[in-house]
């Protein structure tokens, strides 16, 4: 610092820094990956979602489950950067931070973007009623979270009804946003959820206020301009790790829109999420399952509806992290996670939960869509429409499976055969190495090839 000004840093220098991204919809596996790359990095960041996303981490036997926080904060002494791309909920985020510390956590590298977005009770809401009056009778009911992300990025686009973190430390600017956040609001609030058949309390403003500034004053000392922080970071050679919330396939453009998330899920959502260039970065590791699987509505051409699904179901515990709802599961669908490798730029994949398929006899990959109905034309490219997609039939290839248990190998070699040819199947496909096989949750059930 000179003179209370920050010293200049300019232009980002050699890309040093790598992301991390979900290639399918999301919770395959990225909180493990993520934690894994950490030790090789000085900070770690997130660049959009809120606490939607449920990363979970197997640390010493306990497990670990983080929404907002980058899961990155498990490396103690680092800085975790909430960047201004994601909308924070300021209630959950200290419920996060205190249960940390409960667990005896150091969350001291914890800071908030002052430019993110802030989710109040009015996002959640809204997000609660439109989901009520969706499921009343209509096929585009989204299955969100309800967590308020959708209305809070909405907001943020609108403008005139947004709070941003920074504005939390301004009561006078606070009680003045809010109020005007009330005035859009709430009136259409109630008369959804009347329309829904649902009693909804919508706050008043004072109150939401008075909460939300108490809960800045809590955050105050974590408040920050992340991007200088970041580009200083960066400016002095140091290593940030990037952790993409929720996934590709959930992208609110490259996604199967209108069943998608409300952010930038892809690696490109790093720039507008945190101000810094993708030129920094020297890897994007896509995370991909070895099968598929999904949270709330929208199609899934490879979707299970028999034994096999449920038994991947059980064996890989493939329940919501944030909702607690079973996860539909179906085959692996290479069309998708090729799209999605493309669309990210992907350097290396992260293949996961591999030892789940064992003992299931033959594993089927999709390899492409026929569209227009049995018999119709095949077509190896994504679908990225939630109305199109849900139209295509998939088309399998059979490989062989593998019954031994894997979840102890440690190198490619300890892998039976079939289980390996899988592997080199998808690269194969994809188009891109697998540099890291995760045949189980412990930190040390990793392969790196
Ligand atoms: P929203 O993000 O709460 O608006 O939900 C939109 C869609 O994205 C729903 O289908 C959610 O189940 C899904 N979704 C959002 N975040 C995640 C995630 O981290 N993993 C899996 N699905 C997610």
């Amino acid at each position: 610092m000179v003179g209370g000004m920050t010293a200049h840093i300019g232009p980002a220098g050699d890309p040093r820094s790598s992301a991390v991204v979900g290639l399918q919809w999301g919770d395959e596996g990225k909180g493990k990956v993520v934690d894994l790359l950490a030790a090789e990095h000085d900070a770690v960041a997130r660049f959009n979602g809120g606490a939607n996303a449920g990363h979970s981490v197997v640390v010493g036997g306990t497990r670990f489950s983080l929404h907002l926080i980058p899961s990155g904060i498990l490396h103690p002494g680092k800085p975790a950067i909430v960047g201004n791309g994601v909308v924070v909920d300021p209630e959950r985020l200290l419920e996060e931070i205190d249960g940390l510390a409960a667990r005896g956590v150091d969350a001291s590298g914890l800071v908030v973007s002052d430019r993110a977005h802030v989710v109040t009770p009015y996002h959640k809401l809204e997000d609660q009623v439109r989901e009520e009056l969706l499921s009343k009778g209509s096929t585009e009911q989204i299955g969100t979270t309800r967590r308020g992300i959708g209305p809070a990025y909405a907001d943020k686009a609108q403008r005139s009804s947004a709070i941003r973190v920074g504005d939390l430390l301004d009561v006078a600017l606070l009680r003045e946003r809010v109020e005007r956040s009330w005035t859009f609001k709430a009136e259409a609030i109630a008369d959804l959820g009347a329309r829904a058949g649902v009693t909804v309390e919508v706050p008043p403003p004072s109150a939401v206020a008075a909460r939300l500034a108490e809960l800045g004053e809590r955050l105050r000392p974590r408040i920050t301009d992340t991007t200088y922080l970041l580009h200083g970071l960066i400016a002095q050679g140091k290593r940030v790790l990037f952790e993409g919330a929720n996934a590709t396939l959930l992208d609110v453009d490259h996604g199967t829109y209108p069943f998608v998330t409300a952010s930038s899920c892809a690696a490109s959502g790093i720039g507008p999420g945190t101000g810094v260039p993708e030129r920094c970065l020297r890897q994007v590791v896509g995370v991909m399952k070895a099968y598929s699987t999904r949270v709330g509505r929208g199609p899934m051409p490879t979707e299970l509806h028999d034994e096999r699904g449920n038994r991947i179901r059980e064996r890989g515990r493939e329940y919501g992290t944030t909702t607690g709802r079973p996860r539909r599961v179906g085959w692996l669908d290479l069309v998708a996670v090729r799209y999605s490798a493309m669309v990210n730029g992907a350097t290396s994949l992260a293949l996961t939960m591999l030892d789940v398929l064992a003992g299931m006899g033959p594993i089927r990959a999709c390899v492409a869509y026929r569209t227009g109905g049995g018999g119709g034309a095949a077509t190896d490219r994504f679908v990225p429409d939630g109305v199109r997609l849900g139209r295509v039939e998939p088309v399998y290839e059979e490989l062989p499976g593998f019954e031994a248990e894997i979840a102890g190998a440690r190198t490619i070699a300890d892998l039976p055969e079939p289980a390996a040819a899988f592997v080199r199947r998808i690269e194969e496909f994809v188009g891109v190495r697998v540099g890291l096989v995760s045949v189980g949750p412990g930190r040390e059930q990793t392969i790196r090839v």
